[in-house]
């Protein structure tokens, strides 16, 4: 973790396009509301490199921007340096979890790697956040 913040939060999807984007920018627009932008690092990565370097997906920014959320960034692969990096690695589906498993353990990184709706409080079954790609907006 980088010494200036206090807890660092990853967002993780296949990706990078879609929903960790989405989960990273609402998560710092919370922070901003609350103040707590200094405190608190956040990012996301996609387990998968094909969108390296792309921006996020026009569906994914238009369904922030409903909600008054502007994402930005560029996708990036989560690396075992991010085990190092962050206090948590929150993953959007159960494969993406499965994927960070495998790297978690090339790693020596102290991070909590978890599903991101483990924070849900309305859970309903699985815990999946569904891949949007193929889908509608
Ligand atoms: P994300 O969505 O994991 O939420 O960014 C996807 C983006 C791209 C692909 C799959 C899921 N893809 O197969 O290229």
């Amino acid at each position: 973790m980088t010494a200036k913040y206090d807890v660092s939060v990853l967002f993780v999807c296949l990706g990078n396009i879609c929903r960790s984007p989405i989960g990273e920018r609402v998560l710092a627009h919370r922070l901003e509301q609350e103040g707590l932008s200094d405190r608190v690092r956040v990012d996301s990565a996609g387990t998968g490199a094909w969108h390296q370097g792309e921006p996020p997906d026009p569906r994914s920014a238009e369904v922030a921007m409903q909600h008054g959320i502007t994402l930005g960034g560029r996708a990036r692969s989560v690396s075992g340096q991010d085990f190092h990096e962050f206090d948590y690695i929150l993953a959007m589906d159960r494969s993406n979890l499965q994927d960070l498993r495998h790297l978690e353990s090339e790693s020596d990184g102290s991070a909590v790697l978890t599903l991101f709706r483990e924070f849900d409080p309305r859970q309903d079954g699985d815990l999946d956040v569904p891949d949007p790609y193929y889908g509608g907006p």
